[in-house]
Order: structure tokens, then sequence, then C-alpha cells
């Protein structure tokens, strides 16, 4: 049985706008197993981001419960939010928020030196992921001398620095030309497959939706339809098959021989 990551029960969330509430979330249940890969999508306004924003407890949910694998998040401190963030959820939003300043290599091993890793530690691991993304020879650029794609990709190898269990990305293509926003897609899918990471990615890409396994589309707050394409395989359904196939070897294979009394 697959364990889940997320779980999300009938989550709300009522913003106060000029003194009048505004719902945005009106009762969202969602499960999300690890490994799994899958698109929100929906109109604007729809409350993606805002959904996004409370499973990554960047905001607080108006009533409902979210658990992050065994842990309930509804109700912590904010201290005790960031840990769970820091520890568990990598980020990747339309516009990369890389720091200027800094070289791409540096922006992938931040995460790391704020947790007060070591610098030759990160480095590695640094260097690693940004050849993972295809940049290898990049990590010496700054942010502003790389492309949208590049740096987007910048991002991503920034999210999975500390091995995060989910990756949330809010409209990661959003800002990209097909082509680009394409490079990426299949980059999400490549870090699902190779690092196990749960990855949750609001779009309103059409293609990339559909070449998605899962597609959760909200309306108003809700979530209309929860549609699974098992023909596209995921980390999850992956290692499901590969759990059943060893079942079936274990079942076909012979009786273990008896132990010989020599
Ligand atoms: N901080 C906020 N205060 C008031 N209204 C907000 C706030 N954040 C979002 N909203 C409203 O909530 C609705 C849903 O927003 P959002 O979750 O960003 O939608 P989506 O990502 O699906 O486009 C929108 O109508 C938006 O104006
Ligand atoms: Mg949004």
């Amino acid at each position: 049985m697959p364990e889940p990551i997320v779980q999300v029960e009938a989550l709300t969330k009522t913003f106060v706008h000029m003194g009048r509430p505004l719902e945005v979330l009106r009762g969202i249940d969602l499960r999300i197993d690890q490994g799994e890969v899958l698109a929100i999508v929906g109109t604007s306004g729809a409350g993606k981001s805002t959904l996004l924003h409370c499973i990554g407890t960047l905001d607080t949910p108006t009533q409902g419960k979210i658990r992050i694998g065994k842990e309930e998040i509804t109700g912590l401190s904010s201290k005790r939010l960031a840990a769970i963030r820091n520890r568990s959820i990598g980020f990747v939003f339309q516009f990369h928020h890389l720091l200027p300043e800094f070289t791409a290599i540096e922006n992938v091993m931040m995460p790391g030196l704020i947790q007060g890793r070591s610098q030759s530690e990160m480095r590695g691991h640094a260097e690693g992921l940004l050849a993972e993304v295809g940049l290898a020879k990049r990590g010496t650029h700054r942010p502003g001398e790389l492309s949208g794609g590049e740096q987007q990709r910048v991002a991503l190898a920034r999210a999975l620095v500390l091995s995060p269990k989910l990756i949330l990305a809010d409209e990661p293509t959003g800002n990209l030309d097909s082509k680009t926003g394409a490079d990426i897609q299949a980059l999400f899918f490549d870090m699902n497959r190779k690092h196990g990471t749960t990855i949750i990615v609001v779009t309103h890409d059409r293609s990339f939706a559909e070449s998605m396994p899962r597609v959760v589309s909200m309306k108003d707050g809700l979530v209309e339809r929860d549609t699974r394409n098992t023909a596209i395989p995921s980390y999850a359904s992956l290692k499901e098959q590969g759990a059943k196939l060893e079942e079936k070897a274990a079942e076909a294979a012979p009786e273990p021989a008896a132990a010989s009394d020599a």
C-alpha cells in the first residue's frame, strides 16, 4: 500500500478583503501518495496557489487539516512549520527567485548553507544537481547571465538540494516559451523517477497537465475532478509495479531446498 505524503481534509481558506470575507478554498479533500507526480489545474482565481501555499506551510488554512507524512501541520507554531518546510519541502515558482548577486552554484548551495551545512558538502551536492539538470557548465554564471529556462533549471536544482520528499511548483513554465517549458516538464518527470520526489505542479499549460499521470482540476475553491492516466508512469506507479512483480516472482519461485543434514 503506498504511503500518503500529503493528506488534506475539509480544508477551507477565507481571506478578509475590505472587511468582507472571501472564501477561496471551500472544502478541499485530497490525498497524494509518496512518489506521485501530478498537476493542479483550473481557471485563474480557482484557489490553486492558495492550496499550494497551505500544503507548503507558507500560509495557514482557516479550517480543516493537512498532514505532511505522518505529521499534522495545522495549528503548529511558525517555527515548527519552518522546520518542516526546510526539511521536507522544495519550492519552484513561476519567477525563479534566484539571488542575482550569487552564481548558479551558490544559489543551489544556499538552502544548505542556511541550515549550517558545510561549503564543501553543499558544493559537491550542488554540482551534481546542476549536472543532472543539464547545467554542468553554467555553475559560475549569475542568474542574469542565464536564459529563462536555465534559471528555472537552477531553481529546480535548488529545490532538490536538501533532498526534500515533496516539491511544490507554481506555474513553473508560465514564463517560458513552449519548447523551453517542455524541457522543464521533462526534467520534473526525470527528477520524480530518479529521486522518488513527490511533485505537485500547478499549471495552466494544457499539454503539461495532459502529460501527467494525475490531474486535479479546481473550480471556485473546490476539487471539481481528479483524474488518473495509468498509462503514464510515475515513480509511485513504477514502484508499485515493482513490488507486484516481486510478489509474482516470489510466488513463482521454487521452494528453497531443505537444508541438508550433513
Ligand atoms: N492574500 C489575499 N488576500 C485576499 N484575497 C486573496 C489573497 N490571496 C489570494 N486571494 C484571492 O483568492 C482567490 C484565489 O487566488 P489564488 O489561489 O491565487 O488562485 P489561482 O492560483 O488559482 O489563480 C483570488 O480571487 C485571489 O484574488
Ligand atoms: Mg496562482
